[in-house]
């Protein structure tokens, strides 16, 4: 069915469906929503959990007492409706004296005022029940080379992510962090900015078992990657902690689309790795309704990257069962990558005396037969077309 429900595990971020269309060059071209009901819709919608930025439901600045309100108005329409926190993360971009950035710009107090934003509503995010803390380092970059010492810069952001480990541990709570990598915008170039390198930076932490990645589609879109491999490498890594999907038509500004805008069979891929991967955390989606739409069109575009979701998950499982593709597959040989290379008991010794590795090895033989890739391909095209 292409209804969702709690079960398929949906989120959204109150930043998404409140996103109120301001842009570069552009004012807002919708009123603000209230965080409660935007639950409340997206509940209706079916979907299970909303996620936020401490200052999507704080506004920056806000007294202790507006601050308890707007939590308890929150917390009311969360137990009113069964939905629950997956992920929370700090906006440590908005304001302006984020402008070099929080973990690592260059000025020390900025930083120190960014661990602590963080640390704050991190406690609300255990409160909450959330089990992923999301880290997008928007900020974290420069425009021009002397402006950052990134080997520095780099030290710094360690040191964040090895105080805030050190927090959660000492704290008792069950969250763990995810970084999402983007290549730039709004910095110029950003640190971090694949899921490469994201994971590359968490190896040099002093606890890598708590942080993973939360990728975005279109951020590796952006940079001109293959975010199926990419996400592959991840939950190969263990690392697929969380998500942001979303659609992207290839290499200019971060479009935010709704899931299944832009490359189409890179969606479709994405889902059959998701469903097959062993990925059972939630499916979360980071998109902007475009401004051109009024609130009817904003939910109506939150629908859709369910529905989207949910008609790429038939098709890929069709994909699957279709006994015409496991022959394919068959004669693509991808049974035959996933034997080892050398034979189970076979030693370095044996290998190195076995002739038909090498001197007896039919060079033309293996030039001459084919992959099969295409007709395997097509039978993929045919199925996200529904045409089989
Ligand atoms: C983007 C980013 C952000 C982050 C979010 C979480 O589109 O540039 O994805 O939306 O995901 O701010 O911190
Ligand atoms: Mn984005
Ligand atoms: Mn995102
Ligand atoms: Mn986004």
């Amino acid at each position: 069915s292409h209804t969702p429900t709690p079960e398929d595990r949906f989120s959204f971020g109150l930043w998404t469906v409140g996103w109120q269309g301001r842009d570069p060059f552009g004012d807002a071209t919708r009123p603000a929503l209230d965080p409660a009901e935007s639950v409340r819709r997206l509940a209706d919608l079916g979907a299970y959990g909303v996620t936020f930025h401490d200052d999507d439901l704080i506004p920056f600045g806000a007294s202790e007492a507006e601050r308890e309100e707007r939590v308890k108005r929150f917390r009311q329409a969360l137990d009113a409706t069964g939905m629950t926190v997956p992920m929370a993360t700090t906006n440590l971009f908005t304001h302006p004296v984020f402008k070099d950035g929080g973990f690592t710009a260059n000025d020390r107090d900025v930083r120190r005022f960014a661990l602590r934003k963080t640390i704050r509503n991190i406690d609300l995010a255990a409160e909450l029940g959330a089990k992923t803390y999301v880290a997008w380092g928007g900020r974290e970059g420069a425009e021009s080379g002397a402006a950052k010492d990134v080997r520095t810069a780099l030290d710094r952001m360690k040191e964040a992510f090895d105080l805030l480990g050190a927090y959660v541990l000492e704290q008792g709570y069950d969250l763990r962090f995810a970084i999402e990598p983007k290549p730039n915008e709004p910095r110029g170039d950003i640190l971090l900015p694949t899921i490469g390198h994201a994971l590359a930076f968490i190896e040099r932490l002093e606890r890598p078992e708590l942080y993973g990645v939360n990728p975005e589609v279109g951020h590796e879109q952006m940079a001109g990657l293959n975010f199926p491999h990419g996400i592959a490498q991840a939950l190969w890594a263990g690392k697929l902690f969380h998500i942001d999907l979303n659609g992207q038509n290839g290499i200019k500004y971060d479009q935010d689309l709704r899931f299944g805008a832009g490359d189409l069979r890179a969606a479709f891929w994405l889902v059959d790795l998701l469903e097959t991967g062993g990925y059972d955390g939630p499916r979360h989606f980071d998109f902007k309704p475009p401004r051109t739409e009024d609130l009817d069109g904003v939910w109506a575009s939150a629908a859709g990257c369910m529905r989207n979701y949910l008609i790429l998950k038939e098709r890929a499982a069709a994909f699957r069962a279709d006994p015409e593709v496991q022959e394919a597959l068959r004669a693509s040989r991808l049974d035959e990558l996933a034997q080892t290379t050398l034979g189970e008991h076979e030693t370095l010794a044996g290998f190195l005396a076995d002739r038909t590795a090498y001197e007896e090895f039919d060079v033309q033989a293996a030039v001459e037969r084919g992959m099969a890739f295409e007709r395997l391909d097509q039978l993929a095209m045919d199925h996200l077309l529904a045409a089989r």
